[in-house]
């Protein structure tokens, strides 16, 4: 395999300075290119009184107004756009739970450029020319399947665009096609993951090397699960489609320790969720992004409502990183004051023995007080002992760590809903 350093592209070799340079010019071109062409940004800026001429240095970002989800509805569908529609190459929407779906437009140039961060994010994984590469991410509006997909054939890969579902046969495909790299959903892999004992299929046993996961929030717990039942390295891609789709940021294979953010063409900032104060470096927020070269449709601090850090680069030095991110701000259950995540749960079950990693959290009502249930799958071999025991150290170890007391139901094995993209862990049955 061609060593990581020969491959780099120009802007990965890029040193600090350098970097925040082309960043400086980068981000003064889009505040200008969004605010001449997007009467929404015009508004937003000259209502908070600044003006892109105000940026001259990357802190003065700080001075200009966030954008939100709501701001993209409101916009809907082509509101936000920066260039005449002609010009749009292809649409994507993310679905989103409620109400209108947020459209997103690319330029030529935009799907050329997604394609390189794409592409740079597969080799951060190990991937290289040549390689076989099983497109696992659902195909369509949603971004992960066709965004994978342009970019594994632009790094000269071998794309198989499985897309999502259909999972006896993509076991199948997996051995016959020999795919060295995966890229697909964590909770869909899990997925596989039981088709493949279903079949009486060694998952060890299969070509794949490399897994490449994304889309959704999962702990280092599920890595090393999918690390040791797979017999492959697991690492986090990270991306939205507001900003582009997948490869915003890619985790390196070398070391596994977070996400280099392609800061060359997106910006982030990690502010305070409430007071939206912009945060120092390390410590924990809500991340904001702003495009640097986008044409369709410039984002200017966009409120990603993921939490994470930015810490500073390793593997690609230049490119902070972002650490694994644990939930979002909207994602979180506050349980009779208590903040909890999904990730937190994750984490516990996952390293509770005799349970599989499938688990659902079901919120319900009980007189003027939430509630929360665990549910967690037995594993096919573990008896009423083990389930017992498995239950009591959920609960200790929520009440422990997280300091809120849960009630925990081990489940029969098989009898939780399996994920064939973005999974739902938790189900609200509260009436108001
Ligand atoms: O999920 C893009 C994507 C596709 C990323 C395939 C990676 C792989 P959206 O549907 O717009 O875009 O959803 C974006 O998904 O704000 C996060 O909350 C979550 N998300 C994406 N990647 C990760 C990740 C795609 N690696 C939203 N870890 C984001 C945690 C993630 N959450």
């Amino acid at each position: 395999m061609a060593d990581a350093a020969e491959l780099l592209d120009s802007g990965e070799l890029l040193d600090q300075e350098a970097l925040q340079a082309l960043q400086l010019e980068r981000l003064r071109a889009s505040l200008h290119h969004a605010y001449a062409n997007v009467p929404f940004y015009r508004q937003s800026f000259d209502a908070a009184g600044v003006h892109p001429d105000d940026c001259r240095a990357l802190s003065d970002l700080a001075r200009f107004p966030f954008t939100t989800k709501v701001d993209l509805r409101e916009n809907y569908p082509y509101g936000m756009f920066a260039v005449p529609e002609d010009r749009i190459r292809r649409i994507h929407a993310s679905s989103g739970t409620t109400g209108r779906p947020t459209v997103v437009g690319y330029t030529e140039n935009d799907l050329s450029m997604w394609a390189d961060m794409v592409a740079r994010s597969i080799r951060a994984a190990g991937g290289r020319p040549g390689d076989k590469v099983h497109v696992a991410y659902g195909y369509g509006l949603f971004t992960g399947g066709l965004g994978a997909h342009y970019t594994a054939e632009r790094l000269g890969c071998t794309v198989i665009p499985a897309s999502g579902g259909m999972t006896a046969r993509q076991v199948q495909l997996i051995q016959d096609l020999r795919p060295g790299i995966i890229m697909v959903t964590p909770s869909y892999m899990l997925t596989l993951l039981d088709e493949f004992e279903r079949q009486g299929v060694d998952p060890r046993g299969t070509s794949l090397r490399v897994g490449i996961f994304g889309a959704e929030p999962w702990t280092e717990q599920m890595r090393q699960e999918i690390e040791e039942r797979f017999a492959i390295d697991a690492v986090d891609i990270y991306g939205l489609s507001e900003v582009i789709g997948p490869g915003v940021a890619q985790e390196c294979v070398e070391t596994k320790d977070g996400l280099h953010i392609w800061e060359d063409h997106f910006f982030p900032e990690v502010v305070d969720p409430i007071t939206g104060e912009v945060l120092p470096e390390g410590e924990k927020g809500e991340l904001v992004f702003t495009s640097l070269t986008k044409e369709a449709m410039p984002v200017i601090r966009y409120r990603t409502r993921d939490l994470t850090r930015l810490l500073p680069g390793t593997a690609r030095p230049a490119f902070r990183r972002m650490e694994k991110v644990t939930g979002r701000s909207d994602d979180m259950v506050i349980l009779r004051g208590v903040n909890l995540f999904l990730t937190q749960i994750e984490e516990i079950v996952l390293r509770t023995p005799g349970v599989a990693p499938h688990f659902q959290l079901r919120l319900t009502r009980e007189g003027r007080l939430d509630a929360l249930t665990v549910r967690a799958e037995a594993r096919p071999d573990a008896g009423p002992e083990t389930r017992e025991a498995a239950a009591r150290a959920i609960t200790t170890a929520v009440k422990d760590g997280i300091g809120v007391s849960v009630s925990v139901e081990i489940v029969e094995p098989e009898s939780l809903e399996r994920s064939v993209g973005k999974i739902r862990r938790i189900v609200d049955l509260r009436t108001s």
